[in-house]
Parts: structure tokens; sequence; C-alpha cells
């Protein structure tokens, strides 16, 4: 106890020693491993101090590439953000890691990838010993929605990193010349900082180049960011996520160690979803399944949990399962294209036994005779046998 005593007064002397002498920059540093040394023993302060950090200081703050050249390896995560000159934007964004991040729901092959990706990092010693670094970076491409940019996050947690984010935006929101510079210097930061740095929607500098204009300046961002991925230490991590594997640059996408598909979520993913966002009210959902399973077939996991929250605003102001809220979750999903999964549906809307035959002939599109005909034949398994 006294030791501790010791310790906490010999830091908070220095802190004030620092502070009186308006050494802004050394105080940010200090605070910074302050927060690293007390994480475990005294987790409060810690994540109190986590907290003042992040507030942006306020005018005559030395930004970034002043503040970061002399800093040592290992403590950029103290320097502020690097900013764009002329709109002041910060060119990348640190999560908020106070949180815990939810573990995302993936499909079991990309899972499994994910968890190589992060054992790789735990193994480098092992890898090491055969002459091989585990992978430095990957790319996630897929739909909107189903989890690129929440498994980077999670990746970062795991690893116990904070996550940087770059704002392509930012990174082009000034004349387009300046925007190599704009680029590097953010990679620069993230490169001193133990860190996952992701370049979300990496697409939209590819996006840009509508305007023939920016054609040149755009290549030439592309060709930085292809230096920058190269140059990258295997010791952080680099993300890139994307809608758009056609708009990314061949020679940009070889870089990458590790390409991973996110599909669309399948129907286990969905059931684990639901359970998930149905939260307290699991047990209003659980006889729901079948059929929401099928309703939300073939959408991303973010708009499920729109949809089920929405079910739940819906029972919190007294509305009623199934029937109305099925109904109107049917008028914005979109109905199955194909006509075996359309009958399997109305199967399981009419087995709910709240809706009519006729209202779920309306709203799958399926005539009544051959919901009958399959009724009579043997439930929604028949159907598969179709075509
Ligand atoms: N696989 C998933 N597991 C759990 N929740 C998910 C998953 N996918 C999406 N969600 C929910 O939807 C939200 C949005 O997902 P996220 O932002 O990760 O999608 P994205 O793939 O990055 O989409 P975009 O391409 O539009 O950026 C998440 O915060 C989460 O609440
Ligand atoms: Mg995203």
């Amino acid at each position: 106890m006294t030791d501790d005593f010791e310790v906490v007064s010999t830091d908070l002397a220095h802190m004030a020693r620092l502070a009186l002498l308006e050494r802004s920059t050394d105080v940010r540093l200090f605070a910074a491993r302050l927060v690293r040394k007390y994480r475990k023993t005294h987790p409060e302060i810690a994540s109190e101090l986590e907290k003042y950090l992040r507030v942006r200081p306020e005018r005559g703050f030395s930004p970034l590439r002043d503040s970061t050249a002399t800093a040592p390896a290992g403590t950029a995560e103290t320097t502020s953000s690097p900013q764009d000159s002329d709109s002041r934007l910060s060119l990348l964004r640190t999560e908020d890691r106070s949180g815990a991040v939810t573990e995302p729901i993936l499909a079991p092959a990309l899972r499994e990838m994910i968890d190589q990706l992060l054992k790789e990092r735990s193994s480098a010693e092992r890898l090491a010993s055969r002459g091989l670094v585990p992978a430095g970076s990957a790319i996630f491409v897929g739909p909107p929605g189903v989890g690129k940019t929440l498994t980077a996050r999670w990746i970062a947690s795991q690893l116990g990193l904070p996550l940087l984010v770059l704002d392509l935006a930012a990174v082009m929101s000034s004349y387009l010349g300046r925007s190599g510079t704009n680029l590097r210097s953010a990679f620069d930061h993230a490169r001193r900082v133990p860190c996952v740095l992701l370049l979300d929607e990496i697409d939209a500098i590819a996006k840009r180049r509508s305007d023939e204009s920016d054609v040149g300046e755009l290549k030439r961002l592309v060709t930085v960011i292809m230096q920058e991925v190269d140059e990258w230490p295997s010791t952080g991590l680099l993300l890139a996520a994307t809608n758009h594997r056609e708009l990314i640059d061949p020679a940009l996408w070889r870089r990458f160690d590790l390409i991973l598909e996110f599909p669309l979520p399948g129907p286990e993913e969905i059931q684990s979803a639901i359970e998930r966002f149905a939260g307290r009210d699991g047990h209003e959902f659980g006889p729901l399944m079948p059929v929401l399973t099928s309703v939300l077939a073939g959408i991303s996991l973010s708009d499920v949990e729109r949809a089920i929250h929405r079910i739940r605003r819906g029972l919190a102001l007294g509305r009623q399962l199934p029937a109305d809220l099925v109904e109107d979750l049917m008028r914005e999903t979109a109905r199955p294209a194909d006509r075996r999964s359309r009958i399997e549906l109305a199967i399981r809307l009419s087995e709910l036994g709240a809706i009519s035959q006729h209202r779920v002939s309306e709203l799958t599109g399926v005539s009544r005779d051959t919901l009958r005909k399959y009724q009579r034949d043997g439930g929604p398994e028949k159907p598969r046998d179709e075509r």
C-alpha cells in the first residue's frame, strides 16, 4: 500500500511539474503512459485519464506533424490526430475503447479466418521460428451492413489495441493536391502507435474518379496507398473495407495479405441475430423464429437489427405479435424472389394461425390453392423438392 502511494505521488509530482512548465505535449505523453501503467492496477484512474486525453485541446495546441516529429516510437497515441490544414478536419478518428465491443455474428468460414488472423498475432514467435510473419493487412469486402466495420472494431478490441479509422472524405476534403500529403501524415501517425488502422470505405477514392480532372491526382493517391500498404509494419494491423470490389485497383487489391469476403447472412446467422437483438423480449420472439428467419432472409444484419428493434418498440407500445408486427415487417422487406421460398414463407405465416389465409396469400403472392396443396402434402419441407 505504501509502495503504491509512493508510486502515485511520484507520478503526481511529475505531472504537476510538466503542467506548470506548460509542456502540454509532454503532459499528454505522460498521461498516456499513466493510462497504460494504471490500467490493470487502478482502472478507474486509467479510464478517467483516458477520457481527458480524448478531449481535443483548444486552439494553440501544436498540430500533429509538429508534435509527432519528436515523439518517440510507441508514444504517438498521445499526440493529437493529424488534420487537413485547410478544413481542420481530423484525418484519423480514434474509436472509443471504453465500451465492450459486441462480437460480430459471422458465417463459420469467415469466422475461422478471423480467428486465425487473431491467433497469428498472438503466436508471432512461433511463426518467426519458421521464418514467417503474421498477416499484417486484410481487406473486407461485402455488401453494406454485414458487419465489416463492426468486425474491425472487434478485432482491435480482441487485440487490446485502439482502432484508428482513416477518414478518406477528410483526406480528400480540401483541394486534391494535398491529399497525398494528408494520407502520408495519417499513415505516419498510425505507424507510430500500436493500433489497428482501418481504411473504411476505401472505394471512396475510386468513386471520385468520375470527375475527369481529378483522375491523375486520384491515381497518385492510390499509388500512395499502395506504397503505404507495402511499408506497413507487420507489428501493426491494417484493415480496409469496401462494398465495391470492382472499384478497387487490382494492384492495390493484391497488396493485402488477406481478402475476407463478408456474405449476406444465412439462416443460422439471422437466427442468432434475432436472438441477440430481441434481448429481453426474447420470449416473445421464440415462437416466431421460423417465420422471422424466412421474412428476413436476404437482408443484412444491420437491417435485421433495425427490423427487430422496431418490432420491440411496437411491443413496448402495446402492439401485438405476431399479426400486426409481422405484417408491418413484410411490407418493408422484399418478397422472396423465388417461388420455393415464397411458398415456404406462406406456409410458415399460415402456421402462426394469426393471419388469415387470404392475407397470407396477398402478402406472399402464393395462391390459397397452392398453399392448401402444400399444407396437405406435408409442410414446408415439401416445396424444396420442387423444380
Ligand atoms: N455480422 C454482424 N454481427 C452483429 N451485428 C451486425 C453484423 N452486421 C451488422 N450488424 C449490426 O449492424 C450495424 C452496422 O454494421 P457495420 O457498420 O459493421 O456494417 P458494414 O458492413 O461496415 O456496412 P457498410 O459497408 O455500410 O459500412 C452494426 O453496428 C451491428 O449493430
Ligand atoms: Mg462499414
